[in-house]
């Protein structure tokens, strides 16, 4: 577990923040009393909680009699027998009563603006669902989606949705072999990419990533590339596999019958890190996800039909997934989908955008409001932002300094934040504040929503009521978590439900509750890093670091960073002799960086990369870490190294190569 600065400022945290009365006598949950009666009510009877919600919440072909099925506990079941369609919750049942509202309000890169109505989001589904179908895509199929930040993103997603294919969408960050291992690990039968995608002014291929891909071995169930045109590069088509977006959309009919599922049926699968092996493949249901997107929205962000929502988040992770291309759709919102950079064309972009569109709801990450406060911490205040009355965060935990920033300067005192505390497997807000109830403390998630037990527990996994703290579970299960890790169930059962933690959900994640019982989030207990909020796992690195042919062996560790949180250190040993020279070996040290951005993508690249002769070691063999760790941040070593097999290399290690 790595400790912050911030961390250490949050600890020293005491400033409450309640709701102001104006807020909360509109707020969809106002008062503490209204959200402990919500609590009281889901635990009196517990499923029956989520059932009422359920059949409120959700529009079904075929209502559901059972609710949880914990017969094969931990692989829960919610709402099975039910029959519903995602695409069809999130589009077709609006289009009666206001087929016109914008649903997306879609800003290019280059700040271009286009507008899509209900009724055409509706339409271009139906249309791109047809096609897949064309192409012999099927119910139950996997379907890769490597795009850029569009409206043609969340088509792809919700057109697979509509004729039950499965998607799994890969950042557009990442390199051709990480897409590759998803790939093959999901046994995809196409992929949905675009000739490249418009990054802070500059056009970036992304196709080429894909024809990598495929030239791997394992890839053989891949069909059909389907290629949306957005910067206009001249690409390599190929005949029998490769089809234009635009020549398989336009032909097909508008109308798209959807497929039926049961709320159990696998929505989608997004791979996350894990402490080790290769990215899990998080497999999520149709039913249950659709209701946790649904409620913590209502919840949450306190949602009006007039709010225009903006979540910051790509669609290639979680956050965009629940909070961009699913939850707002469902609730028949309107949102705004960004291609571009919060720095692009300079700092101001997203307050620029705020005052644009009159964004009410704003949703981002703490590492891009602290680089933002670096790069114009003035900014703000030279637009209007007066349309906003509520913000977000999420990802990783938020320092005191950079709350108050954004509180302060962004939201003029005005505006809530909710920081809200959830994960991949989640599939939706677990932890956070409900804005017009509970007091908020700048660092703290505060409270669980309701229907979510969320405890601290020991290594026993009893749990634990002092202000130390301990693992964060959840003790009961819950409608939008996690099934399976597709294809992997024995690691589905050791990773979220080791026997110690009695049935128990484990998160990967220590905290700490106050005198008020509010959650404060520490930090990972594995070997997982969060790098500007992206989950990365040091074993990855560390593979993709020792597939180099100059490399003999490499550990892994984060060191706090002033704004992507955590930084990447790197301890590398070489096979041959370093070289000499300083600039060989800021050289090679550069090598090796894009050498990672190739093999996994450029967030995992090390910040720093530190050679030695060897690395620090126990007499059994065992890399000391926290050693590592202790040198990479710089400290004063203070740990006993008598058990080291060879002391002399610590002082080699110190020396930092950038
Ligand atoms: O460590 C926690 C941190 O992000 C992890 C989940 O990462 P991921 O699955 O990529 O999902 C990120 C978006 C939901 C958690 O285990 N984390 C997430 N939100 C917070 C957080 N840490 C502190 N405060 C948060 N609000």
């Amino acid at each position: 577990m790595s400790e912050s600065n911030s961390i250490e400022s949050v600890l020293h945290e005491t400033r409450v923040f309640p709701p102001s009365a104006e807020f909360a006598t509109r707020a969809n949950v106002s008062g503490m009393e209204s959200y402990k009666a919500m609590v009281a009510a889901s635990e009196a009877d517990y499923s029956g909680y989520w059932a009422d919600l359920a059949r409120k919440n959700i529009d079904w072909k075929q209502p559901f009699t059972k609710v949880l099925d914990e017969s094969n506990a931990p692989f829960y079941k919610w709402f099975e027998d039910g029959l519903l369609n995602v695409s069809y919750n999130c589009l077709d049942r609006h289009l009666a009563t206001q087929s016109e509202k914008t649903a997306i309000i879609f800003e290019g890169d280059d700040g271009k603006v286009t507008r899509v109505s209900y009724r055409e989001l509706h339409g271009r589904v139906c249309q791109f669902a047809n096609g897949l179908k064309s192409r012999g895509i099927k119910k139950g199929d996997r379907v890769i989606i490597y795009m850029p930040m569009s409206v043609e993103a969340v088509v792809a997603m919700q057109a697979c949705a509509r004729i039950g294919a499965i998607h799994s969408v890969v950042f557009g960050g990442f390199s051709s072999k990480s897409l590759h291992e998803r790939i093959t690990d999901a046994q995809a039968v196409a992929i949905i990419t675009a000739d490249g995608q418009f990054r802070g002014g500059r056009a970036m291929p992304l196709k080429p990533a894909v024809d990598e891909a495929l030239t791997m071995d394992g890839c053989e169930s891949v069909h059909s590339v389907i290629v949306y045109r957005r910067i206009g590069a001249s690409i390599e088509l190929d005949d029998d596999r490769d089809i234009w977006w635009h020549d398989l959309f336009n032909s097909q009919s508008s109308v798209c019958e959807p497929e039926w599922v049961s709320a159990e049926h696998p929505l989608f699968i997004l791979y996350t890190s894990g402490s080790t092996g290769t990215p899990k493949g998080v497999q999520h249901s149709s039913g249950g996800y659709l209701l946790g997107a649904m409620t913590s929205i209502q919840w949450v962000f306190d949602y009006k039909p007039t709010d225009v929502f903006w979540c910051t988040a790509d669609v290639g992770w979680i956050t965009g997934h629940s909070y961009v291309a699913y939850g707002p759709l469902a609730l028949g919102a309107t949102q705004v989908v960004f291609e571009g950079v919060p720095t692009y064309p300079d700092a101001g972009r997203f307050w620029k955008m705020i005052q644009d569109h009159k964004v009410t709801t704003f949703y981002t990450a703490p590492t891009a409001i602290r680089s933002l406060i670096k790069l114009g911490g003035d900014l703000p205040k030279q637009y209007d932002l007066s349309s906003l009355r509520l913000l977000g965060s999420v990802g990783e935990p938020i320092n005191p300094e950079a709350w108050m920033w954004y509180y302060n300067v962004v939201g003029q005192g005005r505006c809530p934040i909710v920081d809200t505390w959830w994960q991949t497997e989640t599939g939706s807000h677990m932890i956070s504040p409900l804005p017009g109830a509970t007091p908020i403390k700048p660092g703290s998630c505060t409270l669980p929503l309701p229907g979510i037990q969320a405890a601290i527990v020991n290594e026993a996994g009893d749990e634990v009521h002092d202000q130390h703290g301990g693992f964060l579970v959840i003790k009961k299960p819950f409608p939008s978590q996690i099934r399976t890790i597709w294809g992997d169930p024995e690691r589905y059962k050791k990773s979220y439900f080791p026997e110690e933690m009695k049935g128990a959900y484990l998160a990967g994640d220590s905290a700490h509750r106050d005198a008020d019982g509010y959650f404060w989030i520490m930090g990972r207990i594995d070997d997982v890093l969060n790098v500007s909020g992206h989950r990365l796992g040091t074993m990855e690195i560390e593979s993709a670091l020792v597939a180099n042919p100059l490399v003999a062996e490499a550990a892994v560790v984060g060191k706090p960073h002033d704004i992507k949180g955590e930084a990447v250190v790197a301890f590398v040993v070489l096979k041959g002799a370093r070289p000499a020279d300083a600039a060989a070996v800021k050289k090679l040290a550069e090598e090796l960086r894009n050498w990672v951005g190739k093999e996994i993508g450029p967030i995992a690249k090390p910040d720093e990369i530190r050679f030695g002769e060897n690395l620090p070691k126990t007499r059994s063999g065992k890399i000391m870490r926290r050693l590592l760790r202790a040198i990479a941040k710089g400290e004063e070593i203070t740990q006993d190294t008598s058990t080291l097999e060879n002391p002399a290399i610590l002082e080699q290690l110190k020396e930092v190569v950038r």
